[in-house]
């Protein structure tokens, strides 16, 4: 069975993600730290989805503006032209003033014509209604089958499982359940992603997952060690924050 779709076959290595774009390289989740991920030569690029007051998809992770913006306040209270208004790049180096909170459109702008794959993360709950803006927009720029939801939140998988039922879908997991296979069949996931330090305390979790057609992936592995201890598990992806060490790793073996 193909664990992602035709993502993905088993057997394949290890795809690699770029987290939040390349956030050693520039402010997370802005389009100059996308672009740098889309311009490597990662196959996947991470980022999250929130939602402006007046319901657009933005790529934001904080549920508050103040870490990575000069605003304050929950990002879900502000309208797009008030998102708009913001410097999301200051905080991170005078270079990047004047970077903004990226649509999901401006960010599918680059994605669609880059050939690169993204795991679109949804922060927090979406219903039906409000997850239409994300599949129309995949929709309309033919990028549909070159994505996979992920979430922590089970009610918004299951909004994307009735709204785009060919995008494959993974539960993120701050914590393994005992049946981790059990779990995801359940919740009809391809398979999970979890911090690689939970999985070094079951490493055998692996081939449980594949021996039931099921992924798994890890985070946030930003060195040589801790990259070639998971290869050497057998897991199917890897999020990275710093996507070019990685290529230059990669490179050398
Ligand atoms: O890939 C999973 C990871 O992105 C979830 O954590 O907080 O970085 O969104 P966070
Ligand atoms: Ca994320």
């Amino acid at each position: 069975t193909d664990m992602f779709g035709d993502l993905r076959k088993p057997g394949d290595a290890a795809f690699v993600a770029g987290h939040r774009g390349d956030r050693s390289a520039a402010p997370e989740n802005t389009l100059a730290a996308l672009q740098r991920a889309l311009d490597s030569p990662l196959e996947f690029v991470e980022t999250d989805i929130a939602r402006s007051s007046d319901g657009v998809p933005v790529l934001f992770h904080d549920r508050t503006l103040k870490r990575t913006t000069d605003g304050v306040g929950p990002l879900a209270d502000k309208t797009l032209a008030e998102l708009k208004a913001l410097d999301a790049g200051s905080w991170y180096a005078p270079e990047f003033a004047g970077e903004r909170i990226p649509t999901l459109d401006e960010f599918l702008t680059i994605l669609a014509p880059s050939g690169k794959k993204a795991l679109l993360e949804l922060k927090g709950f979406w219903s039906l209604d409000e997850l239409a803006a994300v599949t129309n927009s995949l929709e309309a720029f033919g990028v549909t089958d070159r994505v996979i939801f992920m979430s922590f939140n089970l009610g918004s998988l299951s909004s994307a499982a009735a709204l785009a039922p060919t995008v494959p879908r993974v539960a993120i997991l701050r914590s393994l359940p005992d049946d981790v296979v059990g779990y995801a069949r359940s919740f009809g996931v391809i398979g999970v992603v979890t911090d690689a330090t939970l999985l070094a305390e079951r490493p055998e979790l692996v081939d449980e997952m594949h021996h039931a057609g099921l992924g798994i992936m890890v985070y946030t592995l930003n060195s040589v060690a801790t990259w070639a201890e998971a290869r050497a598990l057998g897991v199917d992806g890897i999020i990275t924050d710093k996507p070019s060490s990685l290529d230059v790793w990669l490179a050398d073996t």
